[in-house]
């Protein structure tokens, strides 16, 4: 696909061999780039030769033709909740389950188009900073591909997930401090060594990878597009992308609208919320961040930019959420829908139940961005205990009244 890239800041427009990573102009926080392509090729829109996230790859800056796809990303399901929009007072409810992919997160849709990128350009280990997911799903497609991947997360990140890079086979270095921390050493050590970056926002392909989540979700959904969307966000990526995805089908005809859509944040950690509605947005609101939502638990967004003026141009916005809200967010909507979505991925329902009103006789989609079994530990407060009996039919029964089970 014949494509350039674009400073988000200044305007600038660049052939994709002329800069790395970002605007030189700008640097490397406020100037990252957006991928814009000349014109869709209106002959053939899906590529059905490939599966999953590949059938989209008309809408992609890479050439099948060099690239051996490592696992199936994306293809994840989407499942309309009749029962639970009509309880929340909305039209529907479209629940999309990403963490239904190789390693468990959206984040492979980003990781399979940077090691595609590196392949392209020679360079055979990838790095990344990361809270947790990127750097499984980059491990993991590392592993499936051939190449090495480097990995610095914040020491803090849920057991599951180092786990996960260590099982891959990645080297990790968990760094005693935060995940912004984490980042801007990650990117002194990657450039040194010359390794080619999927940190996010940094790398402007990444973003072009996550969209093809929402491009997914309005074909699963035969292009009848919800009249909003909503997602967690840490750094800002996930959820521009997901304005780009419907944005490129509309560029290409294939549909007539863009949801708003709908950010959600923990508030221990809604730098980008603040800054959107400061109205500034290339002064980031900074600040040190906390939440159980490890995932999204970021001070100082890198996408923040992007984020904020795709989701001003969707005629969205950003919420908060408590992480007590989104410990009671996961236990529901796993019961209500099935979907054991991680803290972070949980974050969009707490927002939905938080403004339903406001919604009310809507159509909704919810991206459910990673998997409950990535960290079991943060939700175990809002779960009852099990009861532990003896082998003996008595005290069972005796524990099952308890429970109220009979
Ligand atoms: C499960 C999950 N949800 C949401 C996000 C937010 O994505 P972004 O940092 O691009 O805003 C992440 C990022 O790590 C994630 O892992
Ligand atoms: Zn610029």
């Amino acid at each position: 696909m014949n494509y350039k890239l674009r400073c988000i800041h200044c305007g600038k427009i660049y052939e994709s061999n002329e800069v790395k990573y970002t605007c030189p102009v700008c640097g490397s926080r406020l100037g990252t780039l957006e991928v814009v392509y000349n014109n869709f090729s209106h002959v053939e829109k899906f590529d059905l030769e490939h599966k999953g996230m590949w059938a989209f790859s008309r809408f992609l800056p890479v050439d099948l033709n060099h690239f051996e796809v490592p696992l199936l990303v994306g293809n994840t399901p989407i499942y309309e909740k009749r029962r639970l929009a009509r309880e929340l007072g909305l039209s529907n409810l479209y629940v999309k389950d990403d963490g239904r992919n190789p390693t468990a997160s959206y984040k492979d849709r980003a990781s399979a188009l940077a090691i595609a990128k590196a392949k392209e350009l020679g360079i055979s280990t990838i790095y990344c900073a990361s809270t947790g997911n990127a750097a499984s799903s980059l491990s993991g497609l590392s592993a499936a591909s051939g190449v090495k991947s480097v990995i610095f997360v914040p020491r803090s990140a849920p057991d599951a997930k180092i786990t996960q890079l260590l099982v891959y086979g990645a080297t990790v270095i968990a760094v005693d401090g935060s995940y912004d921390e984490a980042f801007d050493l990650s990117m002194e050590v990657g450039e040194e060594f010359g390794w080619y970056c999927r940190n996010s926002a940094v790398n402007p392909y990444l973003l072009e990878g996550k969209k093809t989540g929402a491009m997914e979700a309005a074909l699963q959904l035969n292009w009848r597009i919800p009249d909003v969307a909503m997602v967690s966000v840490g750094d800002g990526t996930v959820v521009s992308s997901i304005y780009k995805g419907f944005s490129d089908l509309k560029k290409a005809g294939l549909i007539s609208k863009i949801p708003m859509i709908i950010g959600v944040q923990a508030e221990g950690a809604n730098a980008v919320m603040r800054t959107f509605e400061l109205g500034i947005f290339d002064e980031p609101r900074d600040m040190e961040a906390h939440s159980m939502a490890d995932s999204i638990a970021v001070g100082k967004p890198r996408d923040v930019l992007k984020a904020c003026k795709y989701v001003k141009e969707s005629g969205g916005k950003f919420i908060s959420v408590s992480d007590d809200e989104i410990g009671r967010a996961i236990v529901e909507l796993a019961r209500k829908t099935g979907v054991f979505a991680e803290p972070a991925g949980a974050t969009a329902y707490a927002g939905l139940k938080k403004i339903k009103d406001e919604l009310k006789g809507k159509s909704v989609i919810l991206f459910i961005t990673g998997n409950g079994l990535k960290d079991i530990n943060s939700v175990k407060r809002f779960v009852t205990q099990v009861y532990v009996v003896k082998p003996n039919r008595e005290e069972a029964k005796e524990a099952l009244r308890n429970a109220g089970a009979i």
